[in-house]
């Protein structure tokens, strides 16, 4: 198999891998998204350590990659590389070969096959999942805090969630209507030049959620919308937890997961919030299950460090019933076939579906064929700039346009 690899950059400066896969329709690449705020229960990637690139080589993964292609099953399905690739690791969580390494091979896999099938990567994604594909909702970052701004907001993403729309394509302009607005408003708040978040949205001048929400709502109004997109946190709770003292530093206050649940309340209370990730911290399976309770049915509970695309991890959780969607990212379980079967366990427990680009993504747009194949109820695709997180958005719209394909409808 002429299978090979190159370290490229990711959105954030930090190498990565692209597959590069040569078959006689043509030359397929697919680039491996990376986390910032990991979930320590995450596959794990291979990087070199060392001095260059600050130790996030991925030379290692590109050898891997080069390596393994001389030894892949002559029957290139999805299913017989994917198990080749899981049985060559052997590991619980990828660390032989690096998730990088599986997750690169097993998504140039998949391009490769599309082709040979003479269809696009989104209908082979439908078949290998038997699910109708439909265009999910854009979940959209619109501003946020911790570390992926700089900025000390405990929560890490305040994200637009256009739910009374029926194309992509007005939920896509809402969203860059609101972005311009907020743009407006935040100028007058900061003589500070407007930074542009990890993943396309705004940097506000605030270090609490309260004004943060306040302003995004005001500029949801001014662009005519409100009533028609709603809110969605990620909390990124692990973040702010403290494993020693078994506290959370929310916003500077000490907070026990029964505090910090009241201040969730506030705030679903103040603001039209309708979805909120990783309230608490990725071992708390029973906070998770407390707050799914309460704020039943008119908030989605979404795992994402909790979970980690992961299928033990998602048995637990639906047996205690700890969230009801599931966040779903490629690259915390390694391979295409695993995070098929993770979005099958949480359909079949009647959870959303949420399919997830990283902070440090690139110009790949295979998300968005993921998560219409897969007939995702969301995405997590940023917000709108950057080209990384426009690069779905433009997918999108052409597979919308161009295939006819149907919106997903946020239930609840
Ligand atoms: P990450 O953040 O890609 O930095 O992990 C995204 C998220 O927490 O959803
Ligand atoms: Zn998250």
């Amino acid at each position: 198999m002429n299978l090979t690899a190159f370290q490229a950059l990711d959105s954030r400066g930090v190498p990565t891998i692209c597959a590069v896969l040569k078959i006689k329709n043509g030359t397929f690449t697919a680039t491996v998204p990376s986390g910032t705020t990991t979930g320590k229960n995450e596959a794990v990637e291979l990087r070199d350590g060392g001095k260059s690139f600050n130790g996030k080589g991925v030379s290692k993964a590109v050898q891997n990659v080069q390596d393994i292609a001389k030894k892949l099953p002559k029957d290139y399905s999805q299913d017989a590389v994917d198990n080749f690739l899981i049985s060559l690791d052997a590991t619980e969580n990828k660390s032989k070969l690096g998730a990088n390494t599986t997750l690169a091979i097993s998504l140039v896999i998949a391009k490769a096959n599309a082709a040979e099938n003479n269809e696009p990567l989104f209908s082979y994604f439908s078949k290998l999942s038997r699910q109708t594909a439909k265009i999910p909702l854009p979940m959209a970052c619109i501003a946020s805090g911790d570390k992926h701004s700089g900025k000390c907001v405990s929560i890490q993403e305040f994200m637009l969630l256009p739910v009374k729309f029926s194309t992509f394509s007005a939920c896509t302009q809402a969203i860059a209507e609101i972005y311009y607005e907020l743009g407006k408003l935040t100028a007058k708040k900061t003589k500070e030049a407007l930074f542009t978040d990890m993943e396309g949205g705004i940097v506000l001048p605030f270090t609490k959620a309260q004004p943060t929400l306040e302003l995004i709502t005001n500029a949801i109004d001014r662009a005519g919308y409100s009533g028609k997109v709603k809110l969605a946190l990620d909390c990124a709770a692990s973040e702010f937890y403290n494993e020693k003292t078994k506290i959370y530093n929310y916003e500077g206050r000490k907070l026990s997961s029964d505090k910090l649940s009241g201040v969730y309340f506030d705030l679903m209370r103040d603001f039209s919030i309708v979805s909120i990730e990783d309230p608490f911290h990725e071992e708390d399976f029973a906070a998770f299950a407390e707050f799914t309770k309460k704020t039943k049915p008119n908030i989605t509970v979404v795992g994402d460090d909790l979970l980690t695309t992961n299928s033990t991890r998602i048995t637990r959780a639906v047996l205690q019933g700890s969230c009801n969607a599931l966040l779903l990212k490629p690259n915390q379980i390694g391979t295409v076939t695993e995070t098929l079967e993770a979005a099958e366990m949480a359909r079949n427990a009647g959870w959303k579906v949420i399919a997830s680009h990283r902070s440090g993504d690139s110009e790949d747009p295979f998300l968005a064929d993921l998560a219409t194949g897969l007939a995702c109820d969301a995405a997590k695709i940023g917000g709108p700039s950057r080209g990384e997180r426009t690069a779905k958005y433009n997918r999108l719209l052409y597979l919308e346009k161009f295939h006819k394909l149907k919106l997903a409808k946020w239930n609840g």
